[in-house]
């Protein structure tokens, strides 16, 4: 089984990543294979026609798209800025049609608030973000309040309760999201997909 992280901050060191790291190390320790694209690192270009007609700038796409195709699930990590998700993991989600490999495939939503938001981006993307590309979005979700506390190297930076309710939380979560690999991956072998016919969603 292999996992995408999609970090959606576009702060170089953001507390996005240090959440997606923490939880690389926890399915590094259950043995699930993992990549991570960081949109604070690595930035994509904003959507432009030429996405449609193999703009040069957009060679990149090839690379992702398989790694998109061979994953079985993903993590969606978005801080919340402004009340929203960031524009970064939009034009990410814009960019991906009915062939880019996240179609039918479970996605776990985890956002970020460095004090007591996150709620709006859960909302925001479960009712926008899935309709061409067709990842689906499990019914569990992360919402890391006051993310200084927790998710930090340095144990003695975190807030102990805290730093443990979220670290079983995750454990939970991650577990969950594997049965959902499982099962959609069932879905997926029955052939009953058919983007050609019907390649955006209504
Ligand atoms: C432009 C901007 C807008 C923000 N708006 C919100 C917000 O609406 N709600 C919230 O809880 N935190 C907000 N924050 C603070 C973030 O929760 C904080 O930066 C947190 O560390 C997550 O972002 P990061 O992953 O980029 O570090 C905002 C931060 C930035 C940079």
């Amino acid at each position: 089984m292999k996992i995408g992280i999609i970090i959606g901050s576009h702060r170089q060191e953001s507390q996005s990543a240090k959440v997606g790291q923490y939880l690389n190390g926890m399915l590094s320790a259950a043995k699930t294979d993992h990549w991570t694209l960081d949109l604070g690192k690595t930035p994509l270009p904003l959507w432009d026609e030429s996405l449609f007609t193999e703009g040069e700038h957009w060679s990149m796409m090839d690379g992702l798209t398989q790694q998109l195709r061979d994953s079985d699930g993903f993590i969606i990590i978005s801080p919340e800025w402004h009340g929203m998700a960031t524009s970064g993991l939009k034009n990410f989600f814009m960019l991906l049609g009915a062939h880019s490999g996240v179609g039918h495939k479970p996605a776990l939503l985890c956002s970020v608030s460095a004090v007591d938001g996150g709620a709006y981006v859960i909302a925001e993307l479960r009712a926008s973000s899935y309709k061409n590309n067709r990842l689906c979005y499990i019914p569990e979700q992360l919402v890391i309040r006051n993310v200084g506390q927790v998710f930090n190297a340095n144990e003695a930076d975190n807030d102990p309760d805290t730093h443990k309710y979220f670290v079983e939380r995750a454990r939970y979560c991650l577990t969950l999201l594997g049965g959902y690999c499982d099962a959609l991956a069932r879905v997926r072998a029955q052939d009953l997909v058919d983007h050609d016919t019907y390649p955006n969603g209504m």
